[in-house]
Formats: C-alpha cells, sequence, structure tokens
C-alpha cells in the first residue's frame, strides 16, 4: 500500500515528452550527423537511416500522445532542412514544420519547439561550425526565418545541451559517454552563449514567446577530499551554462545520471550498480540535484524539465525511475523551486546518436513496418498527467 503524503503538481504544470528530428525523422541526408554516420571512416555502430520516419508519421505520433494524456510535446525544426545551403530557406521545409505544430494544436498538445538539437547543415560545418566567429549570427539568421511559422508558439527552446556541443565542439557530431567528457573549448562555449542570446532576442518579435534554453546535468559529486577538483571540472561543463542562462523566460534542465569526480577527473561508473541500456548508472535522484542546482546558479529562473527518461528495455523499470524522479522533482517544488513542466525523453525509441539499441522511448516501432506500440509506462505517465497526482503503480 502507498502510504506517502499525496504528492500533487500544479493544474497548469505542463506534461510531455520530447524527440529530437534527426533522431526520429530518418533521412536527414543534409545534416552533419548524416555526413559521419555515412562516412567510409565512421566511428559509429549504426545509422540513423529511415529512423522512426516521424517526419512523415509525426500526425500518427502526435495524436498518440495525446492519447495517453499528456498535454506537450517537444520536438525540434531541422536546420539542415530549412537552411540546405548558405542562405538558402526552403519554404516547403518551413511548411512542413508549421504543419507539426498545427497537428499539436489539432490534438491538445503544447508545441515546445527546440530550435537547434545537435545537427547542423553540412554547409554550416564546412564553415567551421561553432568555431567560426560567425555562427552566432549565421543561427541568428536561421532563427529569423522560422519566425512566420512561429507566431502563435510560446515555449521556444533555443538550443539543446550547449554544453554537450561544447565539450564534443560541436562540428562533427557527439560522443555521448558520460565519464570523461572533453574540457569544452572556451571559444566554443562563448560562441554557443552569444548564439543563445542573439536567438532570444529574434524571438522576443514574437508575440508570446517564452524563451530558454536546455543544459544537460549531470549531478557531478566529489569523491572524498577532491571537492576542488569537481568544481573545477563541472565549472566548465556545466555551472557556466547555467549561470549564462540568467534573466532567460526559463531555464531548460535534463537530467538522467551522476558522475563522481575524484583526483584525476570523473570516475568510471562502478562495477555493483545497476546500470541502463546508455551504460550510465540508474539514478533517479539525479533530476532532483539537477533541477536545485540550475534554479541556484541561474539565480532563480523558472525551471522546466525538457529531458528525463532511462534506457530500458525492461518497461516497469522505466516507471520505476520516472516515478522516483518526479518524487524528487515534487520535493524540489514543495521547497519554492517553481517548475512549469516536465518533457520525459522520449516520445518514441530513436537514435541514440550512433546506435538504436539504447531504447528510451514511451512508445516503441515495428523497424519493418513502422507500426506504433504504446508501451504501459506512457499509458502511466497520461495517467499522471491527466490527475497531477503522483502514483506508482505497483507500491
Ligand atoms: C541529449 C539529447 C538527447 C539524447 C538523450 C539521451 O541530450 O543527449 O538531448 O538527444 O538522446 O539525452 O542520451
Amino acid at each position: 500500500m502507498n502510504t506517502t503524503p499525496e504528492q500533487r503538481f500544479p493544474d497548469d504544470f505542463l506534461w510531455g515528452a520530447a524527440t529530437a528530428a534527426h533522431q526520429v525523422e530518418g533521412n536527414n541526408v543534409n545534416s552533419d550527423w548524416w555526413a559521419r554516420e555515412n562516412s567510409a571512416t565512421t566511428d559509429l555502430a549504426e545509422r540513423s537511416g529511415d529512423a522512426a520516419d516521424s517526419y512523415h508519421r509525426y500526425r500518427e505520433d502526435i495524436a498518440l500522445l495525446a492519447s495517453t494524456g499528456l498535454r506537450m510535446y517537444r520536438f525540434s525544426l531541422e536546420w539542415a532542412r530549412i537552411e540546405p545551403e548558405d542562405g538558402e530557406f526552403s519554404r516547403a521545409e518551413l511548411a512542413h514544420y508549421r504543419r507539426m505544430i498545427d497537428a499539436c494544436r489539432e490534438f491538445g498538445l503544447e508545441p515546445m519547439v527546440t530550435l537547434h538539437h545537435f545537427t547542423h547543415p553540412r554547409w554550416f560545418a564546412r564553415r567551421g561550425g561553432w568555431r567560426n566567429p560567425e555562427a552566432p549570427a549565421l543561427f541568428a539568421r536561421y532563427v529569423e526565418h522560422c519566425l512566420p511559422i512561429l507566431q502563435d508558439v510560446t515555449w521556444i527552446c533555443t538550443i539543446n545541451e550547449p554544453n554537450m556541443l561544447s565539450m564534443t565542439r560541436g562540428e562533427f557530431g557527439t560522443e555521448m559517454a558520460a565519464a570523461n567528457l572533453p574540457a569544452p573549448d572556451p571559444d566554443i562555449t562563448q560562441l554557443i552563449i552569444q548564439g543563445h542570446r542573439r536567438a532570444c532576442e529574434v524571438v522576443s518579435a514574437l508575440p508570446h514567446a517564452r524563451a530558454g534554453w536546455s543544459i544537460a546535468t549531470q549531478a557531478f559529486h566529489a569523491m572524498p577530499g577532491c571537492e576542488e577538483e569537481a568544481a573545477a571540472y563541472g565549472y566548465p561543463r556545466e555551472d557556466i551554462f547555467l549561470e549564462a542562462s540568467k534573466g532567460d523566460d526559463w531555464i531548460g534542465v535534463q537530467a538522467y545520471l551522476r558522475t563522481f569526480i575524484g583526483k584525476n577527473g570523473a570516475e568510471p561508473v562502478r562495477d555493483d550498480v545497476e546500470r541502463t541500456l546508455t551504460g550510465w548508472e540508474y539514478f533517479p535522484p539525479a533530476l532532483e540535484i539537477g533541477v536545485r542546482h540550475a534554479w541556484e546558479l541561474s539565480e532563480h529562473v523558472p525551471v522546466f524539465v525538457t529531458e528525463n527518461g532511462i534506457a530500458t528495455d525492461d518497461d516497469t523499470r522505466r516507471i520505476d525511475y520516472t516515478h522516483d524522479a518526479l518524487a524528487g522533482l515534487h520535493a524540489a517544488m514543495s521547497d519554492g523551486i517553481t517548475v512549469y513542466g516536465y518533457t520525459h525523453w522520449s516520445a518514441l525509441d530513436n537514435y541514440e546518436w550512433g546506435s538504436y539499441a539504447p531504447t528510451f522511448g514511451l512508445i516503441s516501432w515495428d523497424k519493418e513496418t513502422f507500426r506504433r506500440t504504446i508501451k504501459p509506462s506512457a499509458l502511466w505517465l497520461g495517467e499522471v498527467a491527466r490527475t497531477g497526482r503522483l502514483f506508482h503503480p505497483a507500491r
């Protein structure tokens, strides 16, 4: 029997699920990631290929999410489609993304639109990616061209995980290993922060926009006696971005794991802990830690949990993980932290940057037919969304 006191979320709390274009659409052939996946010397296990074919099946995906009770869909616009060549913009692709926004409205989902989620047009990468001092202006020009389809959109996420982008140089894609991420390049960090500021300025012309960006938080945890090392490790990888969010309309928190920092940087995941399909430690408190940290360092910018989830083929474990993460989120909110909403990662099983093996989705799909199947975790999260009450179906 459940003896914990009732954990209620506010009535206007936005519950949803998230995807990113390259991970679900399929055939994003003009992006730097596609080039990397398909190069003769690729370091990646799998190509994205057709992905979930959500480029064509987005209506079905949106309808399925709405049918569970969720009320928001966070998805990204694909820069490589919208601006296929330097300065050439595709009206047809903009119209495609407008249809996605319309479909969200039709099925009763509030859209959150991410303008940049890891991938770049090939021409942008050829021009040096985020190393190019012109990168912020090039990004702002693309955002300006998106404005006509965003007129009625409220929730705008400028850049997804700028800190991961900076650590991985943002040029040829990313290494998703949690441990020992390379140090961010300070010049790239500054250019990405400028890109965010420029994009915020551009979207401030929209009548309803509330703009923020989404930071990967990693619950850095000092090993005994390594407090200084942990601070030095975490600052350029996370804190500098949280501090740069001061004054934004909201700050996106993405949380999955914790990372122990020893004398020599990040420690490998211990052998005696449960691991998820990404090899990360199963650690639901990551969300509460990330939210509290973001709130503090941004000097109380309202939080939006833009990603949280688990790669597992055991859907009951997805419910366990998410339930416990949400309990932590509720505790943070009870202490006065403003949190606007939660979009679970991910709506669909998807291309996890090199492999389809780590399945994060609330919805699975058949590799041959693309037929979708709603997992029990989606129905459970939808019920939490509908009732505003956190419960665990089996505890
Ligand atoms: C990321 C991304 C997602 C990932 C997810 C799981 O932050 O890395 O936003 O694209 O798929 O975080 O690793």
